[in-house]
């Protein structure tokens, strides 16, 4: 079999008294999406900042394409092919949609050559339109001159992910995309992620059972730092286990 886009082995970090992870074995492989699931506190989020670079573990490793990240930097971690959606509180919202992106591609580190150090009317040009195709993907094609700030939360929401898409990642990290969403909006977040699914591997945290269940390919089960089960998302309906420290309540 072809070696996985993310491995995770026997991770663990420990908080004080709360062992957050432990021995957390966990793979993505190319072209899926994965979605993470559990109980609030379960260590979803510890998880994805020691996948993203935001947090070192104290033992276990993260790789990614084929090459060990464990100490690479968050910055060093998009260059590798990683991103992570933006909290909203990192768009710019005094700025339009388009001028967000922009600045995300050109933050992205292969662009530094191309758009940074050469300003010219043509490079000016092709960060543009590159920012506006990240917006195209997004469902935002026609909002690009809109203030950040003015657009609605689901627009907003999806602005992140197009600044997300910006940096060409191989790997998307989700973390409760869904959050703070109404019903309608969350509906078009599900179909822009399965959008975005066909370019690139996402991993998704996400307490919207229907959501998780309608996108994700495979689900891994976190609780109290533990994975207790990664299958089908029938396997993992089915699981007792799983049922009992958290889908009973869902499902
Ligand atoms: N920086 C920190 N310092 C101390 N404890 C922390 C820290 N970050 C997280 N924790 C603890 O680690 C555990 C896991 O928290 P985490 O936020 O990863 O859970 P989660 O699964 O994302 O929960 P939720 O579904 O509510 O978002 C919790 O007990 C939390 O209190
Ligand atoms: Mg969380």
């Amino acid at each position: 079999m072809a070696e996985a886009l993310l491995e995770v082995r026997r991770l663990s970090r420990r908080f004080a008294a709360v062992d957050a992870l432990k021995d957390v074995d966990f793979s993505v492989d190319a072209g899926e999406v994965h979605a993470l699931i559990g109980p609030n506190g379960a260590g979803k989020t510890t998880f994805i900042h020691h996948v993203s670079g935001a947090l070192q573990p104290d033992a276990g490793s993260v790789h990614f394409a084929g090459r060990d990240v464990t100490r690479l930097s968050m910055h060093q971690r998009v260059a590798a092919g990683m991103a992570r959606s933006y909290q909203i509180t990192n768009i710019f919202r005094g700025l339009s949609a388009l001028d967000n992106v922009a600045l995300a591609v050109q933050g992205r580190p292969d662009a530094g050559s191309s758009f940074r150090f050469w300003r010219t009317v043509r490079s000016e040009v092709r960060l543009f339109e590159e920012a506006q195709a990240c917006l195209e993907q997004v469902g935002l094609g026609k909002q690009g001159v809109s203030i950040a700030g003015n657009l609605s939360h689901g627009e907003q929401r999806a602005l992140e992910l197009a600044m997300a898409l910006a940096t060409k990642p191989q790997l998307l990290l989700l973390d409760e995309p869904m959050a703070g969403t109404g019903p309608e909006e969350s509906a078009r977040m599900v179909e822009l992620i399965e959008h975005l699914a066909r370019h690139v591997t996402i991993l998704l945290v996400e307490h919207d059972m229907d959501a998780v269940f309608r996108l994700a390919d495979r689900i891994s089960v976190l609780v109290n730092g533990q994975m207790i089960c990664t299958g089908t998302p029938e396997t993992v309906r089915n699981d007792a286990g799983v049922r009992r420290a958290y889908l009973g309540d869902h499902l």
